[in-house]
Parts: structure tokens; C-alpha cells; sequence
């Protein structure tokens, strides 16, 4: 364990006691290097964005820069760097490496719903290997913010809304990122973001204010934090929003009681893109100079802007005292070890023709497969229509506005994938089916539909555009004469990539652009139909949970998806994955998590309202297999324990059917008395155990002392209650199988 510390040497000491006041403020200043694919994009950005950079590269006014992912533009803006520094001190490039750089992996929710941390840790790695041959240094990722609230799009960059997995999840990415020091070869840092609680946005708003209680802090939003550091995670990004009433930025006691004092981090924190100015847009800093003062004094280190930076106007602040020079030097002594970890102040180059090379690595694109038919999850199966018997079929019909489009497929959050190389589930159904040989016909169903606002993504030409002149009768026509054709139909819709992800909230969970009808239309047909989903958020499939015997959520699943996607149809990939949050039935139940409290009437629990069930479509933890799992003989170490000792629980799970799988067995615990009141359950363990067809495994859990205590609100500290504990262990969060133990004073 690590606390993201890069150890300083001698050689930054004394480089830092060489350095004059401002050049160690230009240290502490990160700008984008915006290079818009198309010039004549609108993009809001102030004239020549990148003449401002390359200034303050001459200036040595600049430490890091974000936004190259161009080997040779890295090479010349570092040679920029090392002229314009007084002590030839190299820039740290950032990005957002969020699901792959090249090789497009599935979505973070997706890689999360795998339950696979070896298969995150894998991903990552793949993506840290690309990152740092174009020479990036260093990922803002990964996002470990818990989300509750689907109407916030930013929710497809987390692991959900339980801080157990999103632990193991966040911890995972770490590894991968970074390998296993930071500066390891072929690595990059990481960067948990937002600190913290911005995944509670209210009304599920992107970057609205977030009114958190400790407890929800500490149990539920800090526990991802504390494992990425635990990890050795070299960075933590800062967030956009206020929490309880103080803007993250500038919140002395979030960023250093909190995470310096009580998490132990040690690394270098950075802002959200131009949110150290935004102190000002907060009405907390009375101008962009105190805005500057405001961030450093309340323990952020570098500044990420776009424009003018609050931290250009420091060296007046240290001129008055308003700050001082040894929180400077704290705060550049943290970048000046990690450009030291990382080795870039030997030789901070890239070799470019080695970039081409790691960037076309074939092994890349095969862990992308199996990470999407990994995470895949098949959230229903009437009558085992999946998976399907390519002999038995001899008309496939692919049906859907996603089926057939390479950019959806990806997912939001990327910027330097090929199209080219990018797979459909069309084009993966028609490669797998072309032995035997199967009919595959296509129809998309609806004309192409956008979002009502653009997207901030817009200025890479990269929104959804809708078709206004289609003629959305006619393609409704086509799709069901197909349908009506084939003996199967595969209908693939959801929302488009840009529907989803930063600044991209919802109002409802509703299927957009006229799909429910499409879908509707198609069932009708009497044609079986299965649905696949892509989507990064829960959407309202009530209507399809009724009508349609399999779905099939395989959430954006890059580049090599639609082979994935079609090896799971098929059966020569078993799904396995599982949902790493409660599905709500409607917009109406936002939001939903199945730690809730018990309260009155407890028995009315699914009937809280008169509407609508009160209980979600899919559990959290739900997801089914080509294979059937049953569990028995539940049983604990010793019936009753001392607070610091351990219990462990056992239990059998038999796989009841002729097809091999692997089931994510998942333990559950709840306090049944105590300082405070504990949730119903929560999830404390999870393995992912393979099971040959008829085959039984003993698995057993470790209950330590940790995932026992809890944050009170009650003592406002941590507690170790002495009590009972209540025990399932299954298949989701709605497992029966129960044991209990009870715990001594
Ligand atoms: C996002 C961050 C991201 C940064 C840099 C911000 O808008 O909130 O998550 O890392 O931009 O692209």
C-alpha cells in the first residue's frame, strides 16, 4: 500500500531551491492544447487557444498541458517547455483516458458491471500502454464517484452505487494505470476524480450543489477514494460543485483534513477544468486573484484551465502575503517528484514510430472483446430464447437505429478511436454468421435522432445530428416487413453515445427517439425478438420486460463490441456480468439503491407509492447466465466472535445446468442493532467463481472488522458495534439464503 507519494530526491530539492517564485508558479499552471479536428467549428474557445499555450511554454508559464494525444505535437510543445524553463523543466501531459486511448474499451459502467477486477485491471493497462506511447503521462481516471441518481450522465464514467464494488473497482484501475509503482514502464498516473460527492448532484443536474451528511460521505462516497489511494493513485482531481454549501476547489477542510489528514493521500491534488476560476463564478472568491489564493490555500496544487489562470495572479498574492512561499514549494516539490518518478527529467520524449506500432497491437483490440463480452449483462431470458442455435435460423433480422452505427458503439469520452477498425453488432453478426451461412437482413427502424440541447462535445463535430428529412413511416414499414421475415429479430436500440456522460442529465429514463414504437411494432410481428441495449444509464423497460423474452444490456462496448455482442448471441461467450446498480422502473423512483434503511411500515416497503412499485425492474447485483446456479449450505466460522476477530461464511453453489458458466456469488451483511441504523443490506463480498456444467464449489467469504465499521452520525466517529448480524449469500441483492453471527463486546 501507497499513499500516491512520488519520494523526493535530493535532485528536486535542489532544483526547487533553484527556481525563482514565478517559475515555480508557472509549475502549478495546466492549460488544454485544444486542436479541433474542424475549423470552422463553433467552438466557444477564445482565438487561438494554442498561441496562448505556446506563450506561456516560453514563459515558462506552463507545467503541465492536456489534450495532446499526437506523438509528434507532444514531442515539439515539450521541446517548447524545456527551452522556455529556466531549469529545462519538461511539461506532465494529462488526458482523458477513460476507456481506452486507441483501442476503445467498454464504457467504465460496463467495465464495472464485469465484477472482473483482474479483467478492469487488464483494460486499463492496455489503455496506460497506448497513453504513455503517445506520451501521455498521466489519466484523469478513473472516475469513482458514486452515482444514485441515473438522471446524471456522468454515471457511465463510475462502477455505480455501491461503494464496496466501486472500491474494488476503483482499485483495480489504479493498478492498471499505474502498474506497480508509479513511473512503472508503459504506465501512467492516475487520477481519482471528482473529489468529492459530485456524483449527487441535485436532481441528477451536472454540476449542481451536493448537500451530502458525513455519513453519506464517509460510507458511502469517500470508501472509492480510499481504496484508489490505498492503491498508490499519484492524483486526485477536485470537483466542479459546492459541498454543503463550499465549492470543492476551494474547500480547505475536504482537501486537506479530509483527504490529506483523514484518507492519508499524499500525491498532488488538481482542479476540474477551470474550477479554481469558477470560485469566482460560486460567489465564494471575490475576483479570479482570490480565486487563486482561495484554491492554494485550501491544498490544490496545479490549476487545469482553458483560459487566463487564477494561479497567473499568485505572484502578487505572495508579494502581500496573501499566500506563502513554502505552500508554493509544497505543492511544485509534489510535481517535480512525480516528472522525476516518471523519468521525464532525463528524457521527457517520445519515440514516435514506437507509438504506431503499440497503438496497432492486435492484442489490444482482443482484450477489448473479451472485456465487452465480459461485461456484458443478460437481464432476461424467457424460454432460454438465448442463445441462439445458428443452425436453427436461417433469417436474422438486425433491427435498429444502434445496430449498424460505429460511433455509438464506442461510447461518449473518446477522442482518438478508429472508426475504420470499429465493429457493429451488424457487422459482428455478419462476420460470425457468414459459417454457417445465415441470412441477415437490416433494417434501422427510425430515422436518427439527436438530443434537444447539443452536447459539449459538439465542438469535435462529435453530437448526434437527427434526420428531419427522413421518412419515419416508411423506415417503420421496413423494419416490420423484416421483421416479419425472419425467424429471429435482434433489435438494438438505447441512447445514442452523446445522450450520456458529462453535461448530459436526463429529465426521464425514456427510450428516445421513437424506439418504444419501433420495438413495439416489431413484437408484434409474432418474429422472436431480442433486445440488446446500449446504454450507460437504466431506461425504462418496463414495456419490454413484459413483452420481450431476452435483453441483452451490453452498455457501449468499443471497438471490437458487435463481435463480442455476437458471440454472446450465440453462445460462444456465456454472460456473466451483473448490474452494479438497482434498475429503476421509472424516472419517478430516482433515487433508488438497494442499501436503504428499514423504517415504518416495513412490510408496505415495495408499496411506498400508489402508482408504482416501490422495488426497481432489476436488483442491483442482478444479471443471468446461459447457465442456472443454485446455493445451499450457508455456514459461519464461529456463531459468535469478538469485535476484532474475523468471520468466515461458506456456501456451496452448484451449477444446475448442461452449460459451463461463472457466477458472481455476493455476500450481504446487516447490522441488526447498533449505534446507529444500518442499512438493510450491504454487499461485503463478491467472487467470481467458474462452474463447470453439474459441478459444486465451496466459496467462502472473509468477514474482517472493516466491513463491519461504519461512520455514526449518532457518536460522529467511527464505530464497531457489538451485535447480530444477519447473512445472504446469492445470486444478487435480493439473495435469501441466510446465516447470521453475532458479534462480542
Ligand atoms: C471533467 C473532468 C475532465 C476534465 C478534462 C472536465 O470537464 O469534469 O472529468 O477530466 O474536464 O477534460
Amino acid at each position: 500500500m501507497s499513499s500516491g507519494k512520488a519520494e523526493v530526491s535530493p535532485r528536486v530539492e535542489k532544483l526547487l531551491a533553484s527556481m525563482t517564485p514565478a517559475e515555480k508558479i508557472g509549475q502549478l499552471i495546466q492549460y488544454f492544447y485544444f486542436q479541433l479536428p474542424e475549423s470552422d467549428v463553433d467552438s466557444g474557445l477564445p482565438e487561438r487557444q494554442t498561441d496562448l499555450v505556446e506563450q506561456a511554454l516560453a514563459a515558462g508559464r506552463a507545467g503541465s498541458l492536456l489534450f495532446v494525444t499526437d506523438p509528434a505535437t507532444s514531442n515539439r510543445l515539450q521541446r517548447q517547455a524545456v527551452a522556455g524553463s529556466a531549469h529545462g523543466i519538461p511539461v506532465l501531459f494529462g488526458f482523458d483516458v477513460i476507456h481506452g486511448l486507441r483501442t476503445i474499451f467498454p464504457v467504465p459502467i460496463a467495465l464495472a458491471a464485469s465484477w472482473n477486477p483482474e479483467l478492469i485491471e487488464q483494460a486499463q493497462t492496455v489503455a496506460a500502454r497506448e497513453a504513455r506511447a503517445v506520451g501521455i503521462h498521466w489519466a484523469f481516471a478513473p472516475m469513482v464517484d458514486i452515482a444514485r441518481d441515473p438522471r446524471w450522465g456522468r454515471m457511465i464514467e463510475g462502477a455505480g452505487e455501491d461503494p464496496f464494488l466501486a472500491a474494488a473497482v476503483a482499485a483495480a484501475q489504479v493498478r492498471g494505470f499505474q502498474g506497480s509503482h508509479l513511473g512503472a514502464d508503459e504506465h501512467i498516473i492516475a487520477g481519482p476524480k471528482h473529489f468529492a460527492g459530485y456524483g449527487a448532484a441535485v436532481g441528477g443536474r451536472d454540476y449542481d450543489e451536493v448537500d451530502l451528511s458525513d455519513q453519506e460521505l464517509w460510507n458511502t462516497y469517500l470508501p472509492p477514494f480510499q481504496a484508489a489511494i490505498d492503491a498508490g493513485a499519484g492524483n486526485i482531481m477536485s470537483a466542479y460543485m459546492d459541498l454543503n454549501g463550499v465549492p470543492a476547489t476551494g474547500n480547505r477542510w475536504l482537501l486537506h483534513d479530509v483527504l490529506r489528514e483523514g484518507l492519508g493521500f499524499e500525491g498532488f491534488v488538481v482542479s476540474d477544468a477551470n474550477s479554481a476560476r469558477d470560485l469566482e463564478t460560486h460567489h465564494f472568491a471575490a475576483d479570479l486573484p482570490d480565486a487563486g489564493v482561495r484554491a492554494l490555500n485550501a491544498g490544490l496544487d496545479l490549476e487545469m484551465t482553458i483560459v487566463e489562470p487564477a494561479y497567473g495572479h499568485l505572484d502578487e498574492a505572495l508579494a502581500d502575503g496573501r499566500v506563502d512561499l513554502e505552500r508554493i514549494d509544497a505543492s511544485v516539490r509534489r510535481l517535480l517528484a512525480v516528472k522525476e518518478a516518471l523519468g521525464l527529467l532525463d528524457n521527457p520524449f517520445v519515440d514516435e514510430d514506437a507509438a504506431r506500432v503499440t497503438l496497432a497491437d492486435p492484442a489490444h483490440r482482443d482484450a477489448a472483446r473479451e472485456a465487452a463480452e465480459g461485461s456484458a449483462v443478460l437481464l432476461r431470458n424467457e424460454g432460454d430464447l438465448l442463445p441462439l442455435a445458428a443452425t436453427s435460423v436461417q433469417k436474422l433480422a438486425v433491427i435498429g437505429p444502434l445496430a449498424d452505427s460505429k460511433r455509438d458503439t464506442l461510447g461518449p469520452w473518446i477522442f482518438d478511436y478508429d472508426l475504420e477498425e470499429t465493429v457493429t453488432v451488424l457487422d459482428g453478426i455478419r462476420s460470425h454468421l457468414e459459417q454457417p451461412t445465415v441470412e441477415v437482413t437490416y433494417a434501422a427502424g427510425v430515422p436518427a435522432f439527436a438530443r434537444k440541447y447539443p452536447s459539449m462535445f459538439d465542438m469535435w463535430g462529435d453530437g448526434s445530428r437527427a434526420d428531419e428529412n427522413a421518412d419515419a413511416e416508411a423506415e417503420l414499414a421496413n423494419a416490420v416487413r423484416t421483421a416479419t421475415e425472419a425467424d429471429v429479430a435482434v433489435v438494438v436500440i438505447g441512447e445514442r453515445q452523446d445522450m450520456i456522460g458529462e453535461h448530459a442529465s436526463r429529465a426521464s429514463l425514456d427510450l428516445p427517439g421513437n424506439q418504444l414504437a419501433l420495438l413495439q411494432a416489431v413484437v408484434a410481428t409474432g418474429t422472436p425478438t431480442v433486445v440488446v441495449l446500449l446504454s450507460g444509464r437504466p431506461l425504462d423497460l418496463r414495456w419490454a420486460q413484459e413483452n420481450v423474452p431476452a435483453i441483452l444490456q451490453v452498455w457501449y462496448p468499443g471497438t471490437r463490441g458487435g463481435e463480442a455482442v455476437a458471440n454472446l448471441l450465440f453462445g460462444q461467450a456465456v454472460p456473466g456480468g451483473k448490474l452494479p446498480f438497482s434498475w429503476p422502473r421509472t424516472a419517478g423512483q430516482i433515487p433508488m439503491h438497494y442499501a436503504h434503511t428499514r423504517s415504518h411500515s416495513p412490510e408496505n416497503q415495495g408499496r411506498r407509492y400508489w402508482d408504482e412499485e416501490s422495488t426497481p425492474l432489476y436488483p442491483f447485483g442482478h444479471g443471468l447466465s446461459y447457465a442456472t446456479f443454485e446455493y445451499a449450505n450457508p455456514s459461519v466460522s464461529a456463531a459468535s466472535v469478538g469485535r476484532d476477530e474475523s468471520v468466515t461464511v461458506g456456501v456451496d453453489v452448484t451449477n444446475t445446468s448442461g452449460q459451463d458458466g461463472v457466477e458472481v456469488a455476493q455476500l450481504y451483511l446487516h447490522q441488526r442493532y447498533g449505534s446507529s441504523s444500518r442499512p438493510v443490506r450491504l454487499l461485503k463480498g463478491f467472487q467470481r467463481v467458474p462452474v463447470a456444467a453439474g459441478q459444486t464449489i465451496r466459496v467462502e467469504f472473509t468477514i474482517s472488522p472493516a466491513e463491519r465499521r461504519y461512520w455514526s452520525s449518532a457518536t460522529r466517529d467511527w464505530v464497531l458495534d457489538a451485535t447480530v448480524f444477519d447473512v445472504w449469500v446469492g445470486t444478487n441483492s435480493e439473495a435469501e439464503l441466510h446465516t447470521e453471527f453475532t458479534v462480542q463486546r
